[in-house]
């Protein structure tokens, strides 16, 4: 077999699980990072409650997903924005005192965090928002124009600025790490996929249109949110808007 040689193939290795070793390393309680990352500072922007919007049946929102590049300049509506945050990552139910989500996570740690860059969504600024899940509402963190810094950000995919948002997922990784240590690299990622394909079925059930996008500068797209690449860091992110 061939002896691997990447960082992905060391990783891969090198973050396994195996039986002799699985009992290593006890879970510090005392250090247990905080769930919810917040901007106490920034101004907020209440979102409508979700509600229960009137979907087509699952087998059709199925039958209708796909990747969309081409979109119309309609602007998103607020309760739309507001229906797409819950299902991606919104509360769901409380079960002994924690809350969980319309989205599994590896020890319902909830490592990944939401970021909206709005470009036309009613009755919110262009600007990056990160998504207050506790409160369901949107948090400032920058307010202009972004499309170009997001383009850039994205080897140029065009169709990000044209999209009337996007959605963008970082991992907080001490949030998972505090339990899974050097896994929880593997976990991220696929609470993140669960995540984007959330909001891409709930996207097509409101009419509207994602595509996810995983080829990014990593450097730019943190700079871009205002996080540091290490701690906190973009994952994937996905437009999001009316199909034209
Ligand atoms: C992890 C991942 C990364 C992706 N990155 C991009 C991307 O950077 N740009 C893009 O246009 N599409 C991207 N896509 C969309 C795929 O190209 C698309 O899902 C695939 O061609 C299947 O087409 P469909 O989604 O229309 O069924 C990505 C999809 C996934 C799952």
């Amino acid at each position: 077999m061939e002896k691997p040689q990447g960082t992905g193939d060391r990783f891969q290795q090198e973050t396994k699980y195996e039986r002799e070793r699985l009992g290593e390393g006890r879970i510090d309680w005392t250090s247990r990072p905080l769930l919810y990352k917040e901007y106490p500072e920034a101004r907020k922007i209440r979102l409508p409650p979700p509600g229960t919007p009137v979907l087509p049946s699952f087998a059709e929102i199925l039958s209708r997903r796909r990747s969309v590049r081409e979109y119309s300049p309609r602007p998103i509506p607020l309760e739309d924005i507001s229906f797409l945050l819950w299902a991606s990552s919104g509360l769901q139910r409380v079960e002994d005192g924690h809350a969980f989500r319309t989205v599994p996570s590896a020890g319902a740690l909830y490592p990944v965090d939401t970021y909206v860059i709005a470009h036309r969504v009613e009755g919110v600024e262009p600007g990056v928002y990160h998504y207050g899940v506790r409160d369901h509402l949107l948090e400032e963190v920058a307010s202009g124009d972004f499309r170009g810094d997001l383009v850039r950000a994205a080897l140029f995919q065009e169709f990000c600025s044209e999209a009337s948002a996007a959605f963008v997922w970082t991992a907080v990784f001490p949030r998972a790490k505090w339990k899974y240590r050097q896994r929880a690299y593997r976990y991220v990622y696929l609470d993140a996929g669960h995540i984007a394909q959330n909001l891409a079925l709930a996207a097509v059930g409101l009419g509207l249109g994602t595509c996810q996008v995983g080829a990014f500068f990593d450097d730019e797209m943190n700079t871009l949110l205002g996080v540091d690449g290490v701690e906190e860091s973009v994952l994937y992110l996905s437009a999001v808007g009316h199909p034209r």
